[in-house]
């Protein structure tokens, strides 16, 4: 346990660039595994989550070597090549590596072990395994299919048409995954959008792929198995749900004036942008550019005066991941944030919503917490003064220590080491910009006081 405190100080300000997106660096790995050939990889994310894919797609056969400042070479063994791993795959705190590899591994004729920290065992992968058991794959989990657990690949998969009944980009590109290696045409239909990576890749790779969009947004897409697929350069964009944190940060702090570089704007991933500007935020979006296929910017973020509003619930799929920053936002802002649909929240890394509430109550924050949904309210008094609990959570972690640093007393987390998981270098970059975080035990200052 590695506790930090973040401690209210003076504003914000400079020019950072964050790490890689988390969702493209693991399909870059995934799909590099699967082509033929050498993927070139730049800008992937070296955090804990990724590099636990990375290891999973060495000890499925593929050769990953990495070179200097996330620049990574994938050869990888073609669709269906994949060998059978001799040790068990650990997936430590990532849901989004442990189902993508559930679907690729399933419909290969081989037998694996799943493994993940406290966190992700708690995590439901019976989404994933449902479609997968109905593909042919044999699975043996403990009650209510979480991990750790095992599974064993049919010799020829079933392709299926899979509606996925949550709105999860996981699940969606499991059953694309699990397709690639059933011969025939796999057919996912997605009610709601959710995030896009995994078909703009498989088009990359060479795939053949359909999708059609009904009027009221509902997705199809058709996948053709067993496909030669061909390797790719990958530059990985900026990730915006790690952007989202010095973001925020900018704004709640008075008087900062921040940049933040190279930051993709895929429309399926920033539904938080379009909230934070509805709530008064200063936000400009320079030197919009193309780069790998996804539009990217330098995000100019100024203090801002934001006032609360009504988050709709379709736009979740959007900004799934930054409800905790968007709470540290609301916390600041004038009236109520009222934030809906938030279901999902219950089955990330940790129970976000009670997770939230709970770091809020604990830094006098008014909210009321509902099933589904969150209304917090702002400035009703001091904000501070508390420790968060962050249940190996480390979205938990990064948006109470940016709601520390605009706090009246500082706010504590009880493990900032969970950071790791998705944003290494997260308290440097943030102390380069002037916040002022330091380990907790590290009183000095306040013991003088
Ligand atoms: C991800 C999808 C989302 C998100 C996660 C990354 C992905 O999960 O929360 O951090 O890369 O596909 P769900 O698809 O389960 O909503």
């Amino acid at each position: 346990m590695r506790p930090l405190t973040a401690r209210p100080g003076s504003a914000l300000s400079g020019r950072v660039a964050v790490p890689g997106d988390k969702s493209i660096s693991h399909r870059a790995l995934i799909f590099g595994a699967l082509a033929i050939g050498e993927t070139a990889i730049d800008g992937l994310l070296q955090s804990e989550d990724v590099l636990c894919t990375a290891a999973a797609m060495r000890a499925l056969g593929a050769t990953v070597v990495a070179g200097e400042n996330g620049s990574y070479k994938v050869h990888g063994v073609g669709v269906g090549g994949l060998m059978e791993p001799e040790t068990p795959l650990d997936f430590g705190n990532s849901g989004t590596g442990a189902r993508l590899a559930l679907g690729l591994i399933g419909t290969h004729p081989l037998a694996a072990v799943f493994l993940g920290d406290a966190s992700l065992s708690r995590r439901p992968m019976g989404r994933v395994l449902e479609p997968l058991r109905a593909m042919g794959t044999e699975v043996i989990a403990r009650d209510g299919d979480r991990l750790p657990l095992a599974i064993r690949g049919p010799k020829t998969a079933i392709p299926l048409e899979y509606r996925v009944p949550v709105p999860s980009a996981q699940v969606k590109s499991a059953v694309l995954l699990a397709g690639l290696n059933a011969p025939g045409i796999t057919t996912v239909i997605e009610p709601v959008a959710t995030r896009d990576h995994t078909e703009r890749m498989l088009e990359g790779f060479g795939a053949d792929l359909d999708i059609t969009v009904e009027d009221d947004g509902a997705r199809t897409i058709r996948l053709v198995g067993q496909p030669k697929l061909k390797p790719q350069p990958v530059t990985v964009p900026g990730d915006p749900s790690s952007a989202a944190f010095p973001i925020v940060a900018a704004l709640i702090v008075p008087g900062s004036d921040v940049v933040v570089e190279n930051v993709m704007l895929n429309e399926s991933r920033t539904g938080l942008f379009t909230t934070l500007i509805e709530m008064g935020a200063d936000l400009s979006f320079e030197n919009e550019r193309v780069s790998g296929g996804e539009t990217i910017a330098d995000i100019h973020v100024r203090h801002s005066t934001l006032k609360g509003v009504t988050v709709p619930p379709d736009r979740a799929p959007s900004m799934i991941d930054e409800y905790p920053v968007l709470s540290a936002a609301a916390a600041f802002a004038d009236g109520q944030t009222m934030m809906e649909g938030l279901a999902e929240l219950r089955v990330k890394e940790s129970d976000r919503l009670a997770a939230v509430a709970a770091g809020l109550a604990a830094n006098g924050v008014t909210h009321e917490e509902g099933a589904d949904f969150l209304v917090v309210t702002g400035r009703t008094g001091d904000i501070g003064g508390g420790t968060v609990t962050t249940h190996l959570d480390h979205r938990i972690a990064m948006s109470f220590l940016v709601l520390g640093l605009a706090a009246d007393r500082p706010v504590t987390v009880d493990d900032a080491g969970v950071i790791n998981t998705s944003f290494p270098g997260f308290a440097d970059l943030m102390a380069g910009l002037g916040a002022d975080l330091e380990p907790a035990g590290n009183t000095a200052g306040e013991a003088k006081a």
